[in-house]
């Protein structure tokens, strides 16, 4: 199966590089399924309703959201009526919508995605994601109840997403890092058979401090004070992702790329 998944979509920017690009990346590279996180795709926090409809008419199978799931308050609601998005597994105990679902791919084969949150640096505690994503995966063995399996793992520590990659070795085809806006260079098979990323990167404008305008998170920096809200930045978005191909028999990961197409970022394809 050829699987990719997408990092943070970031405002309008984002959301017009997804609407323009990965319908041709679809048909282009072949793609079997495509996982989109879309936790930033409204003005920078969180995903409305129609910018949910509109990243799934572009092509994604399934949308994951992450720490600012419900930023945009009619995601409270909406994530009842739309089984394609995805919160994550451990947001909180009493969370609309669900952070694991099977869904179907061509020809019947069965797909398993999974948002986790890390504990690392995060603003507030979420929890043990490790003991989260282990249940899930024990009632979904890959080569078994289903075909492929992918894992965001959406935190700000590289050392969590790591350990998250070789906690899941060999039970899923991809686990992938999301939530930092920027891509990590070591896309890798783990010796298990699971592709891993720490970081997927965003969809976004990379003139900008991780797809903000850039004046005021450099003037908080510099004087320590607020004056403005953050806006999304909205130069020409880089589409940043992760691609995988795995054997339907295993489920296990048999060639991974590190996606970047568009913007200001060097590109990388399959
Ligand atoms: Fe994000
Ligand atoms: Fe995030």
């Amino acid at each position: 199966m050829r699987l990719m998944f997408l990092g943070d979509v970031v405002g309008r920017s984002g959301r017009a590089g997804i609407t323009a690009r990965l319908p041709g990346l679809r048909a282009d590279w072949g793609l079997d399924f495509v996982v989109v996180n879309g936790e930033n795709a409204t003005s920078g926090a969180g995903l409305s309703a129609d910018h949910a409809k509109a990243l799934l008419a572009a092509g994604a199978d399934c949308v994951t959201l992450g720490d600012h799931a419900f930023d945009q308050k009619d995601m409270l609601s909406y994530i009842e009526t739309e089984p394609r998005i995805l919160r994550p597994l451990n947001y909180a105990k009493t969370a609309p919508g669900k952070g694991a679902r099977v869904f179907e791919a061509k020809g019947g084969r069965k797909v398993l995605v999974a948002q986790v949150l890390g504990q690392v640096f995060m603003k507030r505690p979420f929890d043990d994601p490790f003991s989260a994503i282990d249940a899930v995966l024990r009632a979904h063995p890959l080569g078994g109840a289903v075909q492929a399996a992918v894992v965001e793992i959406h935190c700000e520590a590289t050392s969590e997403k790591m350990g998250m990659g070789h906690w899941c070795d060999g039970r899923a085809s991809l686990v992938v890092g999301a939530h930092t806006h920027v891509p990590t260079a070591d896309a890798q098979i783990l010796p298990g058979g699971t592709g891993f990323q720490s970081d997927a990167g965003m969809c976004g404008d990379y003139n900008s401090v991780i797809g903000m305008d850039k004046l005021e998170p450099m003037r908080r920096f510099v004087t320590g004070m607020p004056k403005e809200r953050f806006t999304p930045a909205n130069g020409e978005a880089t589409l940043c992702g992760t691609y995988v191909e795995t054997d339907d028999r295993t489920g296990k990961a048999t060639k991974i790329r590190m996606i970047r197409v568009g913007g200001g970022l060097e590109g990388a394809r399959p």
